[in-house]
């Protein structure tokens, strides 16, 4: 039981309660969290964004028309591309020039499908465009080679004169593309060439220093909770602040935490794995103070920030599907798993430069999914746009006192929240991960204004609620109003449905 104060008077009360201090918000969140990723794999990238000038899907230069209106409305912040482990395998030279030339490869690692590299560098940069957001190049270091690395960063940012920018030119474009972020390999301790940390951190350097055209360069970072990798990278390239801009980390949210046997079904679950998941999702929270904690002993001054370059839920591919290709539905589990993530990386904006949703379209986590020409926004699509608000905003620190979600003897918090400000609007988002029971909270503003409130909420009727094709959505975006107590000196009482995620503003204008 823990004492608040509430209307101005001094209660005791034993439920939870968020403090928000709107004095101490000093840390941008980097727009950059709300990132994603689209990787050669499964119909992420054929039929799910781009289905080829010719097609009968409406599409434009091949872009899918529908596909692109959803995500400009998300205000996408970064693309990542080409993987994952596609990219250790990508030869970018393979993906340029008159299409008819281009080879067709086999995609060793997604299905062994033949990739006929008609998306390649230019309809990537060009997609980025079309969105109006950064793209982010993820290099090869696993079957590449150095030059082949510097040569493909030269190919898209230089405008100098070379080979590679006449080359460039020759196929169409003058101009060099605006392109900021550059990846050196992709889990190079697994699926990117099984090294070893030290090996890889010595690639990295060799890697980083011949690709200086890229103006931020993000080394392969630990997979979930391997310290190691993350000690031995920051240890051997701690004198190499200036070629290393980032480290990045992957966590996926397995219900069945296997990697071997099934990992669950998305929509044919029952608590149990609502459970086991959305306690799983908490791990992204401890996972980033382990890897900040071994950061912080050798970049003190968070130079280097944390790309969470890989996060989401993985289950089972839809019965049916072709394995390779990781195509699963999406419920309010994931709604609830996507406002976790986004809430934890906003509270570590201090070090968290990037994270990227796996992935954009048709492939585990997304939050689009397309059959033909049909589309579906997942819960989770309607998770990042209510959160969009976050993006370039300074974080506003909270204190979250949560009661607990109890399932079979094992418990975990129920509510996790993040906050931030800008333009003088104050957005608290929050989640109940509590699938039966609704929730109180009550909310300490400080000197938050509380006129003006403005709501919105993603919830279900059931757990396993999902959006499906040629059918009514079951899970949207929807104003949340009803429950909200305004009171006197900044406190406010909100009832938070059981698994619903909530964000509210605040401000001294009309919103
Ligand atoms: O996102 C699917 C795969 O997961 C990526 O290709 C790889 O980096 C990770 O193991």
């Amino acid at each position: 039981m823990a004492a608040a104060l509430v209307c101005g008077a001094t209660v005791v009360m034993g439920q939870n309660k968020i403090v928000l201090h709107p004095e101490n918000a000093k840390q941008t969140i980097s727009k950059d969290i709300y990132g994603h990723f689209a990787e050669h794999l499964g119909h992420c990238i054929y039929g799910g964004i781009y289905v080829g000038a010719d097609s009968k899907i409406p599409n434009t230069n091949g872009y899918r028309n529908d596909v692109v209106e959803a995500l400009k409305a998300l205000k996408i912040p970064v693309l990542r591309w080409p993987g994952g482990c596609f990219a250790d395998t990508y030869h970018w030279k393979d993906g340029i020039g008159p299409k008819e030339k281009r080879p067709s490869i086999i995609n060793t690692n997604w299905g062994g499908v033949t990739e006929d590299n008609s998306f390649g560098t230019h309809e990537f940069l060009d997609f980025c465009e079309l969105l109006g957001c950064d793209a982010y190049v993820n290099l090869n270091v696993g079957s590449g080679d150095v030059r082949e690395a510097a040569e493909w960063v030269e190919y898209i940012t230089s405008s100098n004169e070379s080979p590679m920018t006449q080359l460039r030119k020759q196929n169409g474009r003058e101009d060099p593309w605006n392109v900021k972020y550059f990846g050196i390999g992709n889990e190079n301790w697994g699926c990117g060439g099984n090294m070893e940390p030290e090996y890889y951190a010595d690639l990295y350097r060799r890697f980083a220093t011949f690709c200086g055209g890229a103006p931020y360069r993000i080394a392969c970072g630990a997979t979930a909770d391997d310290p190691n990798w993350t000690e031995v990278l920051m240890k051997k390239t701690e004198k190499q602040h200036s070629i290393t801009q980032g480290l990045s980390l992957h966590k996926y949210t397995l219900p069945i935490n296997t990697w071997t046997g099934s990992k669950g079904s998305a929509t044919d679950f029952k608590e149990d794995l609502w459970y086991s998941t959305v306690s799983e999702a908490w791990a992204m929270d401890s996972l980033l103070d382990l890897h900040i904690g071994i950061m912080q002993k050798y970049d003190p001054n968070n130079e280097v920030g944390v790309i969470f370059d890989e996060w989401g839920c993985w289950y089972d591919v839809e019965p049916g599907t072709n394995p390779g290709f990781l195509y699963q539905q999406n419920t309010m589990r994931d709604a609830i798993v996507a406002g976790m993530g986004l809430n934890i990386f906003n509270n570590h904006a201090e070090r968290v430069q990037m994270a990227n949703i796996a992935q954009m379209v048709n492939v585990l986590q997304a939050v689009i999914l397309t059959k033909d020409e049909q589309m579906v926004l997942t819960p989770t699509y309607y998770v990042f746009k209510m959160y969009a608000d976050h993006q370039g905003a300074k974080m506003v620190p909270t204190d979250v006192q949560s009661n607990k979600y109890t399932f079979e003897g094992k418990s975990t918090k129920t509510i996790c929240a993040s906050a931030s400000e800008k333009d003088g609007v104050v957005t608290l988002t929050l989640v109940n991960l509590n699938p039966n029971k609704g929730e109180t909270v009550d909310i300490e503003l400080g000197s938050t204004p509380a006129k003006n409130m403005k709501g919105e909420i993603v919830t279900a009727q059931k757990m396993n609620d999902y959006n499906d094709f040629g059918k009514a959505e079951k899970i949207t975006l929807k104003p949340f109003n009803s429950g909200v107590q305004k009171s006197s000196k900044g406190t406010l009482k909100i009832e938070m449905p059981a698994m619903s995620v909530v964000k509210l503003q605040f401000s001294n204008n009309k919103l």
